[in-house]
């Protein structure tokens, strides 16, 4: 939820560590999960579709944002990323002890330009 009401309470007052950064971007990464939430609770809360485009369309740019401070976050933390392919190789191996396939799929939702129609 939005915290407006000390206009100074993102301010950072000097440049930061590349530690202190990469908790500032979990921080930021916290926001655009946030986001994700909210306006996909609004999308589904709604049956106007223009509503629900705009909605969805708004959604699913936090994602990638969310996308966009991840891979900055493994170009600052090569450490972090060893970690972060760690889960995502334990994840396929579950996957594929199910025999399913994880290759990922092209996305198959609204996309910006899908406004324009
Ligand atoms: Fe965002």
């Amino acid at each position: 939820m939005p915290s407006f009401a000390n206009p100074f309470a993102g301010n950072v007052d000097r440049k930061m560590s590349n530690a202190e950064l990469m908790q500032a971007l979990r921080l930021d990464i916290a926001g655009e999960l946030e986001a994700i939430y909210l306006y996909e609770s609004h999308y589904l809360a709604t049956d106007d579709p223009a509503a629900k485009k705009v909605l969805a369309d708004i959604r699913d740019e936090e994602k990638a944002h969310m996308g966009e401070l991840i891979t900055l976050m493994r170009y600052l933390d090569p450490k972090e990323t060893e970690l972060f392919l760690d889960g995502e190789g334990e994840v396929n191996e579950m996957l594929e002890d199910l025999r399913i396939d994880a290759t990922p799929k092209p996305a198959s939702g609204p996309t910006v330009g899908d406004l324009s129609e």
